[in-house]
């Protein structure tokens, strides 16, 4: 008999028909009521047995993440809680699951607890719930881009080059670290390791996504990306996913204008498909917010917040705007953040971002036009201000909850000024010959972002520590599973 899936059958008015259903078993109540779960929904259906016709043996063995198939005819239900039930008139244990050693229990478990067991805790609501989001709001991207004829280009994973100039990279090498090859003048001779030279895993597809964009006008990455930073934060992994879309001919304008618009997208392609997983999240959230004082409780539910993104347009500041908002604010003056801001020119920290979103504008930013100091090689120069300051064309994105969930510029295109700026930020000119061969050959304006896609879904699901939006989060100390 040819097995239905759950979601299929939530709904359905079809009555008295015969299925079968195989599923994991989340509850089992008087002997009688299995919730099972097939993971197609994040509801349950309930089977109904008829436990006087059932080996005693058998009624034992149906516990908390026992596998099991059911055959059962379909009927509508009395009780509460659900529209349709099954009444089971053959059951079979596909695989059992011992009550004493399995860790998830029928009840309410902490996230934290969920996160010692991560290769578990698919199989609660919650990440049930989160999977369906993420797989949604990966699709919506594809699509986004898809749909705008963009090339989706798959840039390497292993590279020999630090596309943000931050050296925040994981090595890649085959060196037997109990038996380094050395150079006569002792130091490491990679030109024993596998490719013959140093390389590690990527943090950026950006620069390779230039090259693709330099040829076919409008690509987008959408890969792992790895950071070897040491920030245990709730908003930092050290493998994370990233888009990045280029585009050749865009300037820092256009490049805001598609951000907006992919964000916008995605996040109502995620209300219009994952209805059920978001109000399911929104219970879950509200719940947690209950825990807290008042005064921290957002005064928007996880759907409102969604919603509200999407009908207005996001606030377009420079950062010189920035730092004297946040100069003059009222954490400033009272000296309630951690990093006071008393000049132009500092980096602006997650406080100060959620200040600007949060408590400021009261909805998402886009900040532009950094000091070239505090931001990488290629993005583009500004003029000198009136003041004299360097600035570059960059843009970031913030957002509630979130802080920066987009980076980007536009493109350092003239070459001499990008070698310049090179040669002071100590990057290797020579060894990214390829790269600069773009500035060499039919040099045009250009521009990309990057979005955070954990970020993101952080955002959409009102989440709110990044490790519970990766299936397997790798942070600092962290690599178990
Ligand atoms: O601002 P970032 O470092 O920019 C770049 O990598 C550029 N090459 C992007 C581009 O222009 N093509 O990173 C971009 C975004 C951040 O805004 C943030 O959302 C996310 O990537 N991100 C992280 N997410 C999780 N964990 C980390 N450690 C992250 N670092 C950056
Ligand atoms: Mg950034």
């Amino acid at each position: 008999m040819k097995r239905t899936k759950i979601k299929d059958l939530l709904n359905t008015t079809d009555f008295g028909q015969e299925i079968n259903v195989q599923g994991w078993v989340r509850t089992f109540r008087n002997n009688q009521f299995i919730a099972i779960n097939d993971g197609s929904s994040i509801n349950n259906l309930q089977a109904v047995v008829d436990f006087t016709n059932t080996d005693e043996a058998i009624l034992k063995r149906i516990t908390t993440g026992a596998a099991i198939s059911v055959t059962g005819d379909l009927v509508e239900s009395l009780g509460k809680g659900q529209r349709v039930e099954l009444k089971v008139t053959k059951l079979e244990i596909l695989g059992d699951s011992d009550p004493e050693k399995y860790p998830l229990q029928p009840k309410k478990h902490s996230l934290e607890f969920l996160r010692e067991i991560a290769h578990l805790r698919f199989r609660t609501t919650t990440f049930n719930a989160i999977f369906k989001v993420r797989h949604a709001l990966a699709f919506a991207v594809h699509q986004f881009f898809h749909e705008k004829g963009f090339v989706y280009m798959h840039t390497p994973i292993i590279t020999g080059s630090d596309a943000e100039g931050a050296g925040e990279m994981f090595r890649v090498s085959t060196i037997d670290f109990d038996n380094i090859p050395r150079n006569e003048d002792g130091t490491v001779n990679y030109k024993e390791d596998f490719f013959g030279k140093s390389t590690n895993l990527t943090v950026s597809g950006q620069l390779e996504g230039e090259l693709a964009a330099m040829a076919f006008g409008e690509i987008y990455t959408f890969g792992p990306t790895f950071r070897a930073e040491n920030s245990n934060t709730t908003r930092h992994l050290a493998e994370f996913w990233m888009i990045e879309p280029e585009m050749a001919f865009f300037d820092i304008h256009d490049n805001m204008d598609l951000a907006e618009e992919l964000l916008k997208y995605v996040i109502r392609y995620a209300l219009d498909h994952c209805g059920e997983e978001l109000e399911f999240l929104k219970g879950r959230l509200l719940e947690e917010e209950k825990q807290k004082p008042q005064a921290e409780r957002s005064d928007m539910d996880l759907l409102s917040k969604l919603q509200f993104c999407l009908e207005n347009s996001f606030e377009r500041i420079t950062y010189t705007e920035a730092i004297q908002i946040l100069k003059s604010s009222k954490p400033n003056q009272k000296k309630q953040f951690k990093y006071l801001i008393d000049e132009w020119g500092a980096d602006l920290q997650s406080e100060h971002e959620r200040y600007l979103v949060e408590k400021h504008f009261k909805k998402p930013v886009i900040l532009t036009d950094y000091p070239a100091d505090i931001k990488s090689f290629y993005m583009r120069q500004n003029e000198p201000d009136e003041l004299g300051r360097n600035t570059v064309a960059a843009m970031d994105i913030l957002f509630p909850g979130i802080g920066e969930i987009v980076g980007g510029s536009q493109r350092e295109e003239r070459l001499e000024k990008l070698e310049k700026r090179m040669h002071d930020m100590h990057i290797p000119v020579e060894e990214m010959s390829w790269f600069l061969d773009t500035r060499r050959f039919g040099s045009a304006p250009h521009a990309g972002f990057g979005l955070g896609f954990e970020r993101l879904v952080l955002f959409v699901t009102g989440m709110t520590n990044i490790r519970d939006v990766i299936a397997f989060p790798r942070t600092p100390n962290n690599a178990e599973f």
